[in-house]
């Protein structure tokens, strides 16, 4: 049986993501001008200028003309909590006349109040929850999403989330990640035995239910020393661990990730100039979402340019989820980390492919190169600049995933419409 489709795609601007992260605001897209793609049975087998495409390669496989169009690798959203069910949208009108996420939190809502939405949700619901919310994501040129588990918090419950994110990806047509993620809120059963839902997350962790395993350290939510007591265990098991960090108070959470050796260190508002240098020196990626920052009203946004000046590697992800960033629209995360982040546009997206990739440990794709999965997306613009200008707005013609053209999302507007 083929692993993938085969398809050729001419007259491209191939941004390969293929020349490393420049922190000097220069592209760093590797674009191949009027460039060709070949993809074979799910892998790209050649890509270079048009004028030197290869006679006679892939016959018989679909060949698009794009005329001009920027191909890119598929997106990578490394960071996501789509998997719950139930409303906040009270919430949301509450932070609009001034309440604090913390203070809903504090209250009782927050993350718990999905927590008892989803409890309550049958498998059936929520996976089609799930799959309703990975196409919206695919309608941006996303082909892989990592999804955290983290809205059952009982042990039986976080099995099964991790079970239905696990089975989503094939009818979504998305490659999905799942990442355990039990340190996420201290469940109301446990309200008074912290050290007991750390054992039971140590555990869960212990079963590698997931190839990541995440946690929230922040004030009402969990302590550098309960994360490393998770951690322990999940390397122990094999996962590569990850980490909520610095979000809405500075923690020293970016340098708790360093040390920890995780994959990754996601939000970073609150990062200090100690926790940017940690990043860059051990390699773990900074994950922005500006999303959240903006959503939620707290104005302080990751200094991603900073973060890019010190070296240190940087996706950039949705973080689409109930409480502090409702909406898969990957165009608003663009826009926002270049007008609040200080990344230019050609960083954002390099940001949100190759960087996602880094992120979630896969170098089997994220750039355009032979050999590498032929996840591509490409956009009605010629630049990414244009992405991130014409704000929150589709504008992908199609995609592909390993090859296997996906159907276009909606009406194809015509280039710099
Ligand atoms: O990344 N900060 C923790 N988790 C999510 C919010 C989850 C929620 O409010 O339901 C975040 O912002």
């Amino acid at each position: 049986m083929s692993a993938g489709g085969s398809l050729v795609v001419r007259h491209a601007r191939l941004a390969t993501m293929g020349a490393p992260q420049s922190a000097s605001g220069e592209t760093p897209l590797g674009v191949v001008e009027d460039g060709a793609l070949v993809a074979i049975e799910g892998r790209i087998a050649w890509l270079g200028p048009d004028a030197e495409l290869p006679l006679g390669v892939a016959a018989g496989a679909p060949v698009l003309d794009v005329g001009g169009r920027l191909v890119t690798p598929g997106l990578v959203d490394c960071h996501t909590h789509l998997c719950f069910d139930g409303e906040r949208s009270g919430e949301f009108e509450q932070r609009a006349a001034g309440a604090t996420y913390l203070e809903l939190a504090a209250a009782g809502g927050g993350i718990l109040s999905t927590v008892r939405a989803t409890r309550a949700a049958s498998d059936a619901r929520l996976a089609e929850l799930l799959e309703r919310r990975l196409q919206r994501l695919a309608s941006w040129g996303v082909t892989t999403c990592e999804v955290k588990s983290g809205y059952e918090l009982t042990e039986v419950g976080e099995r099964r989330l991790l079970g239905v994110i696990g089975r989503a990806g094939v009818r979504a047509e998305v490659q999905v990640r799942g990442t355990l993620l039990a340190l996420h809120a201290l469940p109301p059963e446990f309200a008074d035995d912290r050290a007991g839902w750390v054992r039971a997350a140590a555990g869960l962790a212990r079963a590698r239910l997931a190839p990541m395993c995440d946690a929230f350290v922040e004030r009402g939510a969990f302590t550098a020393d309960e994360a490393r007591a998770v951690f322990a265990a999940a390397r122990e098991a094999g996962s590569a661990t990850c980490l909520h960090a610095d979000q809405l108070s500075a923690g020293g959470g970016a340098g708790l990730a360093a040390e920890l050796g995780c994959r990754s260190a996601a939000h970073l508002e609150r990062v200090d100039a100690a926790g940017i240098e940690a990043l860059a020196k051990s390699g773990t990626v900074a994950v922005l979402l500006p999303t959240a920052t903006w959503f939620i009203r707290e104005r302080t946004y990751a200094p991603g340019r900073a973060l890019m000046l010190a070296n240190a590697t940087i996706a950039l992800a949705t973080n689409a989820n109930p409480g502090t960033a409702m909406t898969e629209n990957v165009g608003l995360a663009l826009t926002l980390a270049v007008l609040e982040c200080g990344l230019t546009p050609a960083q954002a997206l390099w940001a949100f492919t190759r960087g996602g990739a880094a992120a979630l440990g896969l170098a089997d794709r994220g750039r355009l190169a032979v050999g590498l999965r032929a996840d591509l997306a490409c956009f009605d613009a010629e630049g990414a600049a244009h992405l991130a200008w014409h704000a929150a707005t589709p504008h992908l013609a199609w995609s592909a995933l390993a090859g296997v053209l996906r159907a276009t999302p909606g009406p194809s507007a015509a280039c710099h419409s």
